[in-house]
């Protein structure tokens, strides 16, 4: 392709004049069919167009007096689309077989340590954990949760059984969301899908290390409140606790987490 200027300046003939339309969009496999789609909308306007896929974006070339109405098209298409409902999320009871989805999906949701900020450096603590946690005895089958979209392991929420004195209570993590898909929910809806299965089975309470800032909005306090305190007393304010239905309190004393939780 060359510009017509170019074109022109060199003496060159040519008879097809098209305009260049680049799309915003990065399209990696995510965006598998959109170029199916915007072929689809301006051939139905009987635009022809010629699709130059490339690594970030995609190009078309469409005769140029029909530039102004194919990028009509195209807007009338995303706003379409920005209008679609949001693709809908599933939540399930993990299965075995899920195990390396969810291993590989912990591994990048926690590659920058929450704890330090900084990339974790080989494979992350919460790996080796998750692993341990799935064949220890405090392994609780109806609280390894995936969330599932478009048959795609999302998001990850594990409670295992841990104890104040005598009393069984759930300590909730790892807890991890694929980066590409957080702040849209995941990581709320596995929480209260935790919440509602946990008060289902009559559990007592969930404890958990995490920021105040996001558990808060689920009912979590600073669990010293409760008068349970952390394994270890440096976490303070964020080893909090979330009280369930049956709660009757008088439990009170170190929380004692799954055994694997020693490891790390
Ligand atoms: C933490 C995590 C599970 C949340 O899942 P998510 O799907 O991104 O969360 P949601 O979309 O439900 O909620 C997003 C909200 O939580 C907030 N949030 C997420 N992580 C937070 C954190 N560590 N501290 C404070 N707020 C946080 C976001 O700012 C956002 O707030 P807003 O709704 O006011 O914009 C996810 O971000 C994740 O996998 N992070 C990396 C691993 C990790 O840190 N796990 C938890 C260790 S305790």
């Amino acid at each position: 392709m060359l510009p017509r200027a170019e074109a022109d300046r060199q003496g060159l003939s040519y008879d097809f004049v098209g305009a260049w339309i680049t799309l915003q969009i990065h399209s990696d496999l995510e965006a598998v069919g959109l170029t199916a789609a915007v072929s689809r909308a301006l051939s139905e306007a009987r635009i022809s167009c010629n699709v130059l896929a490339g690594f970030h974006h995609d190009h078309l070339l469409v005769p140029v007096a029909d530039a102004p109405r194919a990028l009509e098209v195209l807007a009338e298409l995303a706003a379409r689309n920005r209008d679609a409902p949001a693709r809908e999320l599933m939540l399930r009871s993990e299965d075995p077989s899920d195990r390396e989805a969810i291993l590989a999906l912990t591994a990048e949701a926690f590659a920058i340590s929450p704890a330090t900020g900084l990339p974790a450096g080989g494979e992350p603590v919460e790996v080796g954990l998750l692993r341990a946690l799935f064949d220890a005895e405090e392994y609780l089958p109806h609280l390894s949760v995936v969330a599932v979209q478009d048959g795609e392991i999302v998001g990850h929420v594990i409670s295992t059984r841990g104890w104040v004195g005598d009393q069984g209570l759930l300590g909730l993590g790892p807890i991890g969301v694929t980066p590409r898909l957080q702040r849209q929910g995941i990581g709320s809806a596995l929480m209260r899908e935790t919440i509602d299965r946990a008060n289902a089975a009559g559990e007592h309470g969930i404890v958990l290390l995490g920021s105040p800032d996001y558990y808060a909005r689920f009912g979590f306090v600073p669990a010293s409140t409760f008068g349970i305190q952390a394994p270890d007393p440096a976490w303070g304010d964020y080893f909090q606790f979330l009280p369930l239905a049956l709660w009757s309190g008088g439990a009170h004393g170190t929380f004692r987490y799954a055994a694997p939780f020693s490891l790390i």
